[in-house]
């Protein structure tokens, strides 16, 4: 029996954590042989249920940040930003009191990639490549999309690439991308013969599925949601092997990026740490993407840290 973990997941009433939980719960994350505590019965030793923050963080090993406020239809994930930073502030401010130097957290709560900036600059005693966000969700939306296209599932397509923040600017890129038909493996442009869709339509969908859900459903995505969190940090845990992912990493530069923004990037995992992966090449069409991207990042930053100052 391995050693046992300490999970927390905040926004455990909402509708994310009603998948997230069982989903933890039963292995899907950490491995069968992996006792949870802090979150139900199955692989289960405890739950504690808290809204004291010191209680909730306290020696934790890995937090899923779910808990905040959802966007509704017409609004843009920045727009939460008044009403969310603050709550990721004073988190910070008592992870870095109690919780374990080496917890992995994942921020969900949108804006995903800012919450999680804020999270970390107010938890400066824990080594800032813990904190990141979620653009999993993003990236299997891309791998769908392209799997429909070419009628093969979506196991079959891989490191497609996120670059940037989780919002309608983000630059889902598939130029690095490969897909298996047949047992054949291309290159995603090769098999999809179609540059035009690839760099408007296909782009639009990722950038816009979130809104298209909010106005199917009235509610933002929440099984998905789920479903991609547990991804994240079951291959953060676990490793990728040869494959990419793209998680919301603080960037250390790398690609032209500001550092210090918690920007997007294909990563690989190897002992429980990640490293961008270096050395794509990056033509003219995806610098402007990613240089727009990182932009929006760069203000809603300037602007959650006023509001935090305030
Ligand atoms: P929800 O409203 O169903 O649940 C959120 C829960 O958080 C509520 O139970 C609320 O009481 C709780 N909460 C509010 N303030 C809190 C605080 N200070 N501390 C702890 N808990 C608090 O919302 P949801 O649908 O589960 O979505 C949660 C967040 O995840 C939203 O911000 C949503 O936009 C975001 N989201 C992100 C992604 C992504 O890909 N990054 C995907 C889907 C949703
Ligand atoms: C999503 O991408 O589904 C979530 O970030 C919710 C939203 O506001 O779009």
């Amino acid at each position: 029996m391995a050693e046992t973990l300490k999970v927390v997941v905040t926004g455990a009433a909402g509708q994310i954590a009603y998948s997230l939980l069982f989903s933890v719960a039963k292995g899907d994350v950490f491995g069968k042989d992996q006792n949870c505590c802090k979150s139900c019965p199955l692989f289960l030793l405890d739950i504690v249920a808290t809204d004291d923050p010191m209680v909730a963080f306290k020696d934790a090993d890995a937090a899923f940040m779910v808990g905040a406020m959802p966007r509704r239809e017409g609004m843009e994930r920045k727009d939460l930003l008044k009403a969310n930073v603050k709550i990721f502030k004073a988190q910070g401010q008592a992870m870095d009191q109690v919780s374990k130097k080496n917890v992995k957290v994942i921020v969900v709560g949108n804006p995903a990639n800012t919450n999680a900036c804020i999270l970390s600059k107010y938890a400066p005693s824990i080594p800032k490549a813990n904190f990141t966000c979620m653009t999993r969700l993003d990236q299997n939306r891309a791998q769908a999309q392209i799997a429909a296209k070419l009628g093969v599932g979506n196991d079959q397509v891989s490191n497609v690439i996120i670059w940037g923040n989780h919002s309608s600017t983000q630059f889902p890129d598939v130029a690095h991308a490969s897909v298996t038909i047949q047992g054949k493996t291309v290159p995603v442009p090769e098999a999809v013969k179609d540059d035009s869709y690839l760099k408007n339509e296909f782009i639009k969908t990722v950038q816009q599925r979130g809104a298209a859900v909010i106005k199917a459903r009235k509610l933002s995505s929440a099984m998905s949601a789920a479903k991609a969190a547990c991804d994240h940090m079951r291959d953060w845990f676990c490793g990728t092997g040869d494959k990419w992912v793209s998680m919301g990493v603080i960037s250390d530069g790398s690609y032209g990026i500001r550092e210090g923004l918690m920007y997007s990037y294909p990563v690989r995992i190897q002992d429980k740490t990640w490293s961008i992966v270096q050395g794509l090449t990056i033509n003219e069409f995806a610098r402007e993407k990613m240089d727009a991207t990182a932009a929006e990042l760069s203000e809603e930053l300037d602007a959650a840290m006023a509001e935090c100052e305030a």
